[in-house]
């Protein structure tokens, strides 16, 4: 994993490309990111995040590729709290990519970033990124009902919490 910089935008733009149908399922940004020009924008706010210490996007390479990206959606610090974005490509999935960077940032959130509370919300149909949050041993609390608009349609997000003194498994 690394930092998304500058010269990776024509490379994530290309996986966004290949990825697109699949992650407008369930990701509300995909009309914001439809060229090359539009994922560097994106890149130079996540730097701007970073440097506002408000946590980081990092691209995921596997084999020398990118595969993916995990990131935190700000952070709170007032409360010592984060939530988790991500997204794999498709060929990449069912290889535990996801559940191995989730577990690499959620360590960093708790042992470097001193928080205590990490959160995943994910529309209620969405069963692969539930079981990322399942099999890291968060805990479900609860549904926000018609809590996320994508596209025209309105879902419901699980809310799944993990906290500093919970067992992460493995
Ligand atoms: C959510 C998403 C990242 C999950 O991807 P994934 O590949 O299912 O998750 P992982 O990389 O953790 O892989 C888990 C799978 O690998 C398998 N696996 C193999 N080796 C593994 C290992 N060492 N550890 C964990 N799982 C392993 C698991 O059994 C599981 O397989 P299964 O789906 O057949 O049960 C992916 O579906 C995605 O990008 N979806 C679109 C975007 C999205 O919804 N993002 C979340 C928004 S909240």
């Amino acid at each position: 994993m690394a930092l998304f910089e500058p010269p990776h935008a024509r490379e994530l733009f290309d996986l966004i490309e290949a990825n697109r149908p699949q992650l407008r399922q369930w990701l509300n940004w995909l009309d914001h990111r439809r060229n090359p020009a539009d994922v560097a924008a994106y890149i130079g706010l996540c730097l701007r995040q970073f440097a506002a210490h408000q946590g980081f996007h990092a691209g995921i390479w596997f084999d020398g590729r990118l595969c993916g990206m995990v990131a935190h959606h700000g952070i709170d610090w007032p409360n010592q709290t984060t939530s988790l974005e991500y997204w794999l490509d498709v060929s990449h999935q069912g290889k535990g990519i996801m559940t191995a960077s989730c577990r690499a940032v959620i360590d960093h959130s708790f042992n470097t970033l001193l928080l205590n509370r990490v959160i995943i919300r994910c529309a209620t149909g969405n069963q692969r990124s539930r079981a990322v949050a399942e099999r890291l041993g968060f805990t479900f609390e609860g549904i926000s009902r018609q809590a996320e608009w994508l596209y025209g349609r309105c879902v419901d997000l699980a809310v799944y919490g993990l906290l500093k003194t919970d067992k992460v498994p493995g």
